[in-house]
């Protein structure tokens, strides 16, 4: 049951299955707030436990928690969030998702080609330069560090 002076950082975390000190990172991140009551302890609006919520999912799905706050900040702060925003959230790391796993496809097929080779040449590796491709864009692996675009309401 939620009072209306707020859920206690224990209620929190034991309604979203995580460890108090994990609340406390979330905070910390700036992924969600609190304030003091009169008794100058932290209390928590039940529309945090849906952004935790949201906050576990996103980093199931590989999803930095810098780029979950750049989703989250776009959204109301103390609003709950709502089917609605969580269906733009979740296409947008879907889509993410699937860019990544077709990089790492990619990846994997270059790897079979060096499974017994051990040349490591950044000219002849299929891993480290896939027929050439990566030479437009300068030196260094850049198969091995994917880029997101970050989310935008907009996209
Ligand atoms: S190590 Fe030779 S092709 Fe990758």
């Amino acid at each position: 049951m939620v009072s209306l002076q707020g859920l206690t950082v224990g209620q929190v975390a034991e309604r979203s299955g995580i460890a108090v000190s994990a609340v406390h990172f979330y905070e910390e991140k700036g992924l969600i707030t609190s304030w003091r009551n009169n008794a100058n302890h932290r209390r928590y609006s039940a529309a945090v436990l849906r952004k935790i919520a949201v906050i576990k999912a996103a980093q199931k799905l590989g999803v930095p928690l810098k780029e979950i706050k750049a989703a989250m900040d776009q959204l109301p702060n103390e609003k709950k969030i709502s089917a609605s925003d969580w269906a733009k959230l979740s296409t947008w790391w879907q889509e993410d998702l699937d860019k990544r796993i077709a990089e790492l496809q990619d990846l994997r097929e270059g790897l079979n080609e060096c499974i017994g080779c051990g040349c490591l040449s950044m000219t002849d590796c299929h891993l480290l330069n896939p027929e050439d491709k990566m030479k437009s864009q300068g030196p260094g692996a850049h198969l091995l560090g994917w880029r997101r675009k970050p989310y935008t309401e907009n996209a």
